[in-house]
């Protein structure tokens, strides 16, 4: 309790220094966080994913959980389409047992498509708000390998007109501006963007 009459000056920003607090304790190496990628169809986004689980994994401590773009459509948004607002409930569903993961120790590794900036930052503020860190991975080979690659053979058939609304094709995909973490695998190995990742999250403190 403060004492009567103890004035705390407005420069000091008092709530600001306990909401500084409240962050770093428990130690970031002990809270919960959410591995967000985001990037097209074919970037390599869940390929990076699979490799950081197997590291963390590895390493013990944490549980650590994959919420992969397929497994997600298939098992928890089974009735969604590809619109603008199937995919935004898509990735809040994303976001939702994110953040409960998160609040509860985890490491919640995200890897959908999750094309909009304003989605993306509404699942930052979920995660934040359930006291665990947010770092978001741009998985960002260009438009032109991943449908050089087309390992689905989903790029052809947009390119044809047989899927409409493909992202990339005739479907938006917003860039994020400032990700924790910006990655091209046009020349890199899976393995040396996994690498990435866990040096960020040492760099951030996540990992000791
Ligand atoms: S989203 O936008 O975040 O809800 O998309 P996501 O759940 O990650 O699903 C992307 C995968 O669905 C396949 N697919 C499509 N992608 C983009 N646009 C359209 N119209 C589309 N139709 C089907 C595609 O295989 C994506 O797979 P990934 O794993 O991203 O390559």
């Amino acid at each position: 309790r403060m004492r009567e009459g103890l004035e705390i000056p407005d420069w000091f920003g008092y709530p600001e220094v306990v909401a500084e607090l409240r962050k770093t304790f428990p130690p970031r190496a002990r809270q919960g966080v959410t591995l967000f990628f985001t990037g097209l169809s074919g970037s390599g986004k869940s390929t990076i994913a699979n490799a950081v689980m197997v590291k963390l994994m590895e390493r013990g401590g944490r549980p650590v959980t994959l919420l992969d773009g397929d497994v997600v459509r298939k098992h928890l948004s089974s009735e969604l389409g590809f619109s603008r607002a199937h995919r935004d409930l898509n990735i809040q569903r994303i976001g939702f047992v994110a953040a409960e993961i998160t609040r509860n120790g985890g490491v919640a590794i995200c890897a959908p498509i999750a094309p909009y900036t304003a989605t993306r930052a509404d699942v930052r503020e979920m995660v934040e708000a359930a006291n665990g860190g947010f770092i978001e991975i741009h998985v960002a080979t260009p438009l032109a390998e991943c449908e050089r690659r087309d390992r689905k053979g989903l790029y052809a058939k947009a390119r044809a007109g047989q899927i409409k609304g493909f992202t990339g094709i005739d479907d938006p995909y917003e860039a994020p501006v400032d990700p924790e973490l910006r990655i091209d695998t046009t020349d890199s190995t899976p393995e040396e963007a996994a690498q990435q990742v866990l040096l960020k999250l040492e760099h951030l403190g996540f990992i000791d």
